[in-house]
């Protein structure tokens, strides 16, 4: 098949892109021009690199054209130092464009990338597809609306949206965890660390969003992608202390001043576009619980995550050793 790739020049569009690649597919990526990876490896890999961006429409047009399924996996995540509206703008508004150009353009399917954040914080471990629907932060919320979006245009008809929730993904190219990593060595923990938390490792996910993309029977639907397990926090720093040869931290202090010297931090950076060097989303990641059961999509997609976690971490950890990271 055809395939468009959005956000290719990132971790996990840059997995899948090559894994389609892999496993027959002929591959397009949407690349801004400014983007921070060259798209120079994308090319080594047979990958066709176009040049566009979320917010310009007839960049989104044109790379639609000729495709038979759509990735979409480009989002604004990782950088805290902007306003809700430049959120809006790509995971919302951004996705509605993109929605928009494959409609006019005869794409056949969607595939649009959500995450599991949309859930917030899990009351009840573990969270299906139906647990009630509560983002936390803005990054969150936009990434709600952009589904939202995905599936109304589905149900307007003449397009197959699927939408996975992927959860927690990890692995080589990842720097994401590269704190959770370094905080195993260290020797402060940040709370109790009873939250669970859920990782996916990345070589997994990205075989779940080609099922998403290819499985007759996926359109319409949603599905939460994740890992084989889940841990709480304070066993997950244990495991990635063990692949470290280290003692997990002994010290724990309270989140709570944490927390809010975060949201002073993004009141300062914010406004200046800086991005703050402590964020509440950061903290957040050690009061949420995170657990979810994938079974939907085991069921109806055959989505079967092979990687166990302790293996995960082994072959992370490598990869952080081997960038000289750790
Ligand atoms: N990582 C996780 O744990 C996790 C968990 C659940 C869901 N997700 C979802 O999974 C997807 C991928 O996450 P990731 O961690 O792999 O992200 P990432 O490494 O930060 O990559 C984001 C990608 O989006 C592209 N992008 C950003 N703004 C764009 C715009 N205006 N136009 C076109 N492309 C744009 C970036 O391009 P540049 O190179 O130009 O910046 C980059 O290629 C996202 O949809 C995210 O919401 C991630």
């Amino acid at each position: 098949m055809k395939v468009l790739v959005t956000g290719a020049t990132g971790f996990t569009g840059g997995w899948l892109a090559r894994h389609l690649t892999k496993t027959g597919d002929v591959v397009r990526a949407l690349v801004r021009s400014d983007s921070r990876v060259a798209a120079d490896g994308l090319g080594q890999a047979g990958i066709e690199a176009v040049q566009g961006d979320l917010r310009d429409p007839a960049s989104l047009g044109a790379a639609c054209r000729g495709i038979e399924v759509v990735y979409h996996i480009a989002a604004s995540y990782r950088t805290a130092g902007q306003p809700a509206s430049a959120y809006r703008d790509v995971n919302a508004a951004g996705t509605g464009r993109l929605l928009e150009a494959a409609r006019s353009k005869g794409v056949q399917r969607v595939v649009h990338c959500s995450t599991g954040g949309v859930h917030g914080h899990i009351e009840r471990p573990p969270a299906t597809e139906d647990a009630p629907l509560a983002p936390g932060d803005v990054y969150q919320e936009t990434k709600l609306e952009g589904e939202r979006l995905a599936r109304a245009a589905g149900e307007a008809g003449g397009l197959e949206v699927v939408v996975a929730r992927p959860i927690g993904i990890y692995g080589p190219g990842d720097t994401r965890f590269l704190k959770l990593f370094r905080l195993a060595r260290g020797h402060v923990m940040l709370g109790r660390g009873d939250a669970f938390y859920h990782l996916t490792f990345v070589e997994d996910l990205v075989e779940g969003l080609r099922l998403c993309g290819t499985v007759p029977a996926a359109s319409g639907r949603t599905y939460l992608l994740a890992g084989r397990r889940y841990t709480t926090l304070r066993d997950l720093v244990t495991l990635v202390a063990a692949e470290l040869g280290t003692h997990p931290p002994r010290l724990r202090i309270p989140v709570w001043p944490v927390w809010l010297a975060g949201a002073v931090c993004e009141v300062v950076c914010v406004p200046l576009r800086i991005e703050p060097p402590l964020y509440r989303r950061r903290v957040e990641f050690f009061t949420k619980s995170r657990a979810f059961d994938a079974s939907r999509a085991a069921r109806e997609l055959g989505f079967a995550p092979s990687v166990e976690l302790e293996e995960g971490i082994h072959r992370t950890a490598v990869w952080y050793r081997e960038q000289g990271l750790l």
